[in-house]
């Protein structure tokens, strides 16, 4: 199916995701091959893309999911996740977010992934209340300067400053606590110091730092380990050159895990926007456009205003990324930077400048928006939420429909109950 002709049915429109369900497979392949026979787990970060076909078509590679609230953790239940290839991260997860995690099939998840030395005698207290023991990692924050990071603040987890994980100097003292919980069983260690790294660089030495402190503590206080866990961060090629394959840097950190005699543990990355960035558009429509002429000192300029906005696609305005935009049924002829702007009233829903043909076209397409595109999505402005369009095979398999302004409108007035206060 072409985009443009997906854009142009009435039934889907625009603004719209359309996702190339099996080029997202071939990624989790491939990565999934860089483990060799060793054993691992490729806990994808639901966060990043949580559409229903999107996850079962990960889960059928055999990715298991890395979940941060107790929704996700039971969508991707429902998606046909086993709570065992199931972990769960966050600073600040409610009781009755623990509870579930706790209660879910046999064992509960594979763990709870802790990220403070308080956490964790709230986990004892939910297990033992459950009559359960809970499996438990702890989230390591290794300190890295934010320069070592190299990626944007806003995305960097692993330095002192970061709300993330268990401190350095904290570290001794979690061990010591989940070891002496009755109901608590310390099963990992995890890190994840950021997201978009381009090359293996701040991965590896957040990985090192990890498995250096897990080989020490493996001696004495953490016997009983089944895994070690490098987090997610692989980068993806937003139109600014290459990165490393999500497959260089596994194979980059299992020389570092065998070296310091850890080859036994499975080995657990979670990676959300290399499985999915590049295998997602957002379909626009061109609104209007304007010019500006040169005069009083100003250079002419010109805009071309879409139906996409910052509440579709927020990472321009979030983290001042960059996506490509190019047009659909691109033609011959005369060429013109414009800067490509959205329908909502922010200064920052700006796409940036983009060369596009001159008379300006009607349709375009925003490039690598299948990672933090519709899961960061709102409806600020009264702008109901996008369609979603699946394809697999270039066929089209699934769609998620627009949301309804009529909806929005009565929800927003009071016309309808659609939520109990609790938020159940
Ligand atoms: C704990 C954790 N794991 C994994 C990820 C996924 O990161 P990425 O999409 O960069 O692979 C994130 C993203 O913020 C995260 O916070």
């Amino acid at each position: 199916v072409s985009l443009a002709a997906l854009a142009r049915d009435p039934s889907y429109g625009t603004p719209t995701y359309v996702y190339d369900l099996s080029a997202m497979a071939v990624e989790a392949r491939e990565l999934t091959a860089a483990f060799d026979t060793a054993p691992h787990l490729v806990a994808y970060a639901v966060k990043a893309n949580s559409a229903g076909p999107v996850l079962r078509a990960l889960f059928a590679e055999g990715c298991g999911a890395d979940v941060v609230s107790g929704a996700e953790l039971a969508l991707a239940l429902v998606a046909g996740i086993p709570p065992e290839r199931v972990v769960f991260s966050g600073v600040a997860k409610t009781n009755q977010e623990l509870d579930q995690a706790i209660a879910t099939g046999p064992r509960g998840i594979g763990a709870i992934q802790v990220e403070s030395v308080e956490e964790i005698g709230r986990v004892e207290a939910r297990a033992s209340a459950a009559g359960r023991v809970a499996r438990v990692a702890v989230r390591v924050n290794p300190g890295l300067g934010l320069d070592a990071l190299d990626t944007h603040a806003h995305i960097a987890t692993g330095h002192d400053e970061a709300k993330f994980g268990v401190a350095k100097g904290d570290v001794a003292t979690a061990v010591g606590l989940v070891n002496a919980g009755a109901h608590t069983e310390l099963v990992g260690f995890s890190v994840h110091v950021g997201s978009q790294f381009k090359d293996t660089g701040a991965y590896l030495d957040a990985a090192r730092a990890l498995f250096a402190m897990v080989a020490t503590l493996r001696a004495e206080e953490a016997k009983g380990l089944v895994f070690v866990d490098t987090g997610g961060g692989f980068g993806v090629d937003y139109g600014e050159g290459p990165v490393a394959r999500p497959s260089e840097f596994v194979r980059a950190v299992r020389r570092e895990q065998r070296a310091l005699g850890l080859g036994d543990l499975a080995l657990h990355v979670e990676p959300g926007r290399s499985l999915v960035a590049a295998h997602g558009v957002l379909l626009a429509r061109a609104i209007s456009s304007k010019a500006r002429a040169s005069g009083g000192g100003l250079p002419p300029r010109r805009w071309l205003m879409i139906d996409a906005g910052m509440n579709d696609l927020v990472r321009p305005a979030l983290y001042q990324a960059r996506h490509r935009i190019v047009e659909l049924g691109a033609r011959p002829g005369p060429r013109a930077a414009f800067r490509v702007v959205g329908p909502v009233c922010e200064s920052s829903d700006d796409f940036g400048s983009h060369e596009l043909a001159d008379p300006p076209p009607d349709l375009v397409a925003i490039l690598d928006a299948g990672a933090y595109g519709y899961t960061m999505a709102s409806a600020y402005n009264g702008r109901p939420l996008p369609a979603e369009v699946f394809l697999e095979g270039g066929r089209v398999v699934d769609v998620r429909a627009r949301g309804s302004i009529a909806h929005w409108v009565e929800e927003r007035a009071g016309l309808t109950s659609s939520r109990s206060p609790s938020g159940a």
